[in-house]
């Protein structure tokens, strides 16, 4: 299979893409800055010269995703899943009374928009049929019954990109595409921090079941977790 991944520099997009061509998929590695490009991406891409393709996307720079986009294309590339991983995670302690709401535009920017600008751009090159899959990484952030009175600009823009993975499920589902929100549990990245109790391997493991159908995903709706069950909306 041939999947884009944004965010690939570290973290859950770095593992996905790890897991992904060491199940022999060809991964087009979305990172936002080449000067910025991490020893354990390019150490992975020495590894699988053939599976690892670099492309620098900046999901928040709307030229980035259509310039990439459109050398995909006049290379006749087509596309078995796009996983929009990439995010951040900003004014974690503030309350609404502190807020700076251009780190709220900012958040929203990246969770939400980017993964808009990344469809945009990159669905006309996905192959459509029950084969393929689009996959936005969202968060237990986003479910409105889990609802904690904080991370405002995270929590919000990741039930944005719930209703956006809704309303791309029906638009796509006489194509047989399936799309899905998935939380990735609570991991040790960068963002998770060293308390969190899973490993982003084991949440690419399960993410990569998904995408390949190895695990039967029975819901309603798209929020679920790595195991394909569904998620407190
Ligand atoms: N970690 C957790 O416990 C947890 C829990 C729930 C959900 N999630 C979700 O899982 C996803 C991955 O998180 P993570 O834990 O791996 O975070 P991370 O370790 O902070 O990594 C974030 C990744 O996103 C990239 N990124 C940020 N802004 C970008 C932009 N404008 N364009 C392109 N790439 C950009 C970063 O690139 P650079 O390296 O260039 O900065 C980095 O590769 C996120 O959507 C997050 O919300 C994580």
């Amino acid at each position: 299979m041939k999947l884009f991944i944004t965010g690939a520099n570290r973290g859950l997009g770095l593992a996905l893409t790890t897991e992904a061509v060491k199940r022999g998929h060809t991964v087009f590695a979305g990172i936002r800055s080449p000067q910025k490009q991490s020893d354990a991406l390019n150490h992975l891409s020495s590894l699988f010269p053939n599976k690892v393709q670099l492309l620098q996307v900046d999901v928040a720079d709307e030229l980035t995703c259509q310039t990439a986009s459109e050398k995909l294309k006049a290379d006749n590339t087509t596309l078995d899943a796009i996983i929009n991983n990439a995010g951040i995670l900003d004014e974690r302690s503030k309350t609404i009374e502190d807020i700076d709401l251009d780190k709220v535009e900012q958040t929203f920017n990246i969770n939400l928009y980017g993964p808009m600008r990344v469809i945009k751009y990159f669905l006309p090159l996905l192959h459509k049929g029950p084969d393929s899959t689009i996959i936005n990484i969202s968060s237990e952030a986003g479910s409105f019954q889990n609802a904690y009175g904080g991370d405002y600009p995270y929590a919000l823009s990741k039930s944005a990109l719930n209703m956006f993975s809704e309303q791309l499920r029906k638009y796509l589902k006489n194509d047989g595409v399936s799309v899905y929100a998935v939380h990735p549990g609570w991991i040790r990245t960068d963002m998770g921090g060293e308390k969190a109790p899973g490993t982003p391997e084991e949440s690419a493991h399960g993410i990569m079941d998904i995408m390949e159908k190895k695990i039967e995903v029975n819901c309603n709706s798209s929020f679920i977790n790595t195991k394909g069950e569904a998620m407190p909306q």
